[in-house]
């Protein structure tokens, strides 16, 4: 019954156009699912799918491409383990991605919903995807508070339209962005609404919020240039490593000046980076032009740092 309401649904208002949904090459479908995990669909679709698969077209291409050219493609998407991930996983799997859910698990970077992604997208697999929207959609459906990942994966599995395993995932992640969202969601129009605890309760917080608060790190970072070029290093720490960065100074050289402040909220901590710059005795070989930086993979605190610089008529 649900499942025939689902389908009509997503016939009618599903979002049929993504280009990965037209689409059965399994490294197309991997490729939106890695950069979908933390990306919206809009900016995914604007600005990073069509210029990375243009450059790296397949598996194998991306496979034999250098890491810091993936890396630049990925440039304000963030996450960039992702990218390495990706890279990783198409050195050991190129020509051809695994059609089994157990051998892609095995890749890096692809956890249980990628998996279940690609095997459900590429491949026809009775697979039920479980992004965060999905959850949401279950624990409002059965007034779920606070539900144990197998317990949700168990009901999506058993909600599962198993014989169209691909529109069936496609429509729940569209009604989970479009219809049962956080807020205001829109029941009148959910294929669901007949069989929806949350709604029958005329109560959406499902599930429960945890407030988490994040703590701040702080930094010092210090720019030092010589005749409009700058110093920058690749990053070689945990933290956004083989990205490029001005430098990070546990304390601060003589003679630094001021120049401003930059804000930057990752998902488990908010960096604060307070600017300086120092003009260097002596030019050295590895500081950099302004148009030089734009070929290199800067993280987007680092960005905003040569946005100051540029304010400041540095650059
Ligand atoms: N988020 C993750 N996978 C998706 C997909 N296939 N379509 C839309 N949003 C998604």
């Amino acid at each position: 019954m649900e499942h025939k309401k689902l389908r009509d649904w997503y016939a009618k208002y599903g979002r049929k156009d993504l280009p990965w949904r037209n689409t059965n090459d399994p490294y197309q479908i991997y490729l939106s699912e890695v950069m979908l995990q933390q990306t919206q669909v809009k900016t995914v679709l604007e600005r990073f799918y069509f210029p990375f698969l243009e450059r790296f077209p397949t598996l194998e291409a991306l496979a034999n491409a250098d890491l810091d050219e993936v890396l630049k493609l990925w440039e304000g998407l963030g996450y960039y383990t992702r990218a390495k991930n990706l890279h990783k996983a198409a050195k050991l799997c190129a020509p051809k991605l695994p059609e089994n859910y157990d051998e892609l698990l095995k890749l890096p970077g692809i956890g249980k919903n990628t998996a279940s992604a690609i095997c459900a997208f590429a491949y026809k697999q009775e697979r039920a995807v479980m992004e965060a929207n999905v959850k949401r959609i279950l624990c409002r459906i059965y007034a779920l508070k606070s539900p144990q990942e197998e317990v949700l994966r168990r009901l999506a599995l058993e909600m599962l339209d198993r014989k169209n395993p691909f529109d069936h995932n496609q429509a729940m992640m569209d009604i989970g962005s479009m219809i049962c969202k956080v807020r205001n969601p829109d029941c009148q129009m959910c294929p669901f609404q007949a069989i929806c605890k949350a709604d029958e309760e005329g109560l959406y917080d499902y599930p429960e919020k945890k407030r988490k608060r994040v703590p701040t790190r702080s930094a010092n970072v210090v720019v030092r240039h010589k005749h409009e070029k700058f110093f920058l290093k690749r990053r070689d720490g945990r933290f956004l490593h083989g990205l490029w960065g001005f430098e990070v100074v546990a304390s601060l050289p003589e003679g630094v000046s001021k120049i401003g402040e930059v804000v930057q909220q990752y998902t488990h901590f908010k960096f604060e980076a307070t600017v300086y710059c120092v003009e260097a005795d002596d030019l050295y070989d590895e500081y950099l032009s302004y148009d030089e930086i734009g070929t290199i993979a800067l993280s987007g605190v680092d960005k905003k740092i040569l946005a100051l610089l540029k304010k400041d008529k540095l650059v």
